[in-house]
């Protein structure tokens, strides 16, 4: 693997999803693959969990760790070609990247959308420069348009808690103060129509009007406006909030309820609740599921390493050969 950005990155969903496993039940089984090679996270944006995750994940790999947090502690980067840097940024994302890449066998990189140019956001430029000018392996630590980190989180921990062959999972559009990225719930709902074709689970998405996701990301997703009718016999909720994909950014008021509770958890299959976290208590999620016997978020969390241990372990085996 040279790459990991999206779900084409990886072809056999449940073969990632049982190495992934495995490496749970022996984290330290390859602990010589990534001796003397240096992984380098870089932060455009804040992070906890990825951060953490990916740096232990490294680390039961044998491998050295370098985090840069780009948005504090490096030189104002210029992404644009064919400008005259006489403004505020100090260094071009052509020299930053190759440098980055001297110094590094694997990097990393978080990078969040605009959300006010969704071309630039939806063509990755920032992130398709960064591959081509790095020349080694990148991993996306969550991109403008997806975090597939997570999502291979997400379908790990729906195949270990699963109940039932073909569990029902339901994406479902939570409220939020701020305008969010879009990013998560694309990244779900790629990993999860193709874990669908694949013929791993049963997938809906829910959401108000106005917040439908670009089609790239849900084919074969049944997709509705009616929350209620979505969580009927659901085995897993995923509660994500995010921004107008069509009114690019923007944020309609929603009247109708839509945070998930104890009380909608009722329509359900008993269905576990996810999320990708940081959560806001009581207007995204209740209390009473975060801190109840349904909520899977801090498992989920702690599954983080698994999915960015095979990442790596693949790279790892890769730059080996
Ligand atoms: N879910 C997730 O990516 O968390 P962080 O933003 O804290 O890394």
């Amino acid at each position: 693997m040279k790459k990991f950005f999206s779900v084409s990155d990886v072809e056999n969903l449940n073969d990632i999803v049982n190495e992934a496993l495995s490496l749970k039940a022996k984290p330290h089984a390859n602990e010589e693959l990534g001796k003397y090679k240096t992984l380098g996270l870089v932060f455009l944006n804040p992070s906890l969990r990825t951060r953490l995750s990916t740096q232990k994940a490294a680390m039961n790999l044998g491998m050295n760790v370098m985090v840069m947090n780009m948005d504090k502690d490096g030189w104002a980067l210029e992404t644009r070609d064919g400008v005259v840097m006489n403004g505020t940024t100090v260094e071009h994302i052509r020299e930053a990247a190759a440098v980055m890449g001297e110094y590094c066998d694997i990097l990393g990189l978080r990078s969040f959308p605009s959300l006010k140019d969704k071309e630039a956001d939806y063509n990755e430029d920032l992130f398709n420069k960064f591959i081509s000018y790095c020349g080694v392996p990148v991993i996306s630590l969550e991109s403008a348009t997806r975090h597939p980190l997570q999502s291979l989180t997400d379908l790990i921990t729906i195949t270990e808690y699963k109940q039932v062959e073909k569990p029902k999972v339901v994406l479902a559009w939570a409220p939020h103060v701020k305008a969010l990225p879009q990013a998560v719930p694309n990244s779900f709902a790629e990993w999860m129509s193709k874990a669908q074709a694949q013929g791993l689970v049963d997938f809906t998405i829910a959401h108000p009007p106005g917040y439908d996701l670009s089609q790239e990301f849900t084919q074969g997703a049944t997709i509705t406006q009616n929350l209620d009718a979505a969580l009927d016999n659901a085995d897993f909720v995923y509660v994500k909030n995010w921004s107008s994909f069509k009114d690019y950014g923007k944020v309609y008021p929603v009247t109708d309820d839509w945070m998930m509770n104890n009380e909608k958890l009722k329509l359900t299959n008993s269905a576990k609740v996810m999320h990708c976290l940081p959560v806001r208590r009581d207007l995204e999620l209740s209390s009473e599921i975060l801190d109840g016997p349904n909520s899977l978020v801090i498992k989920e969390a702690g599954n983080r390493v698994w999915a960015a241990q095979v990442v790596l372990k693949r790279m790892l085996e890769d730059l080996n050969k």
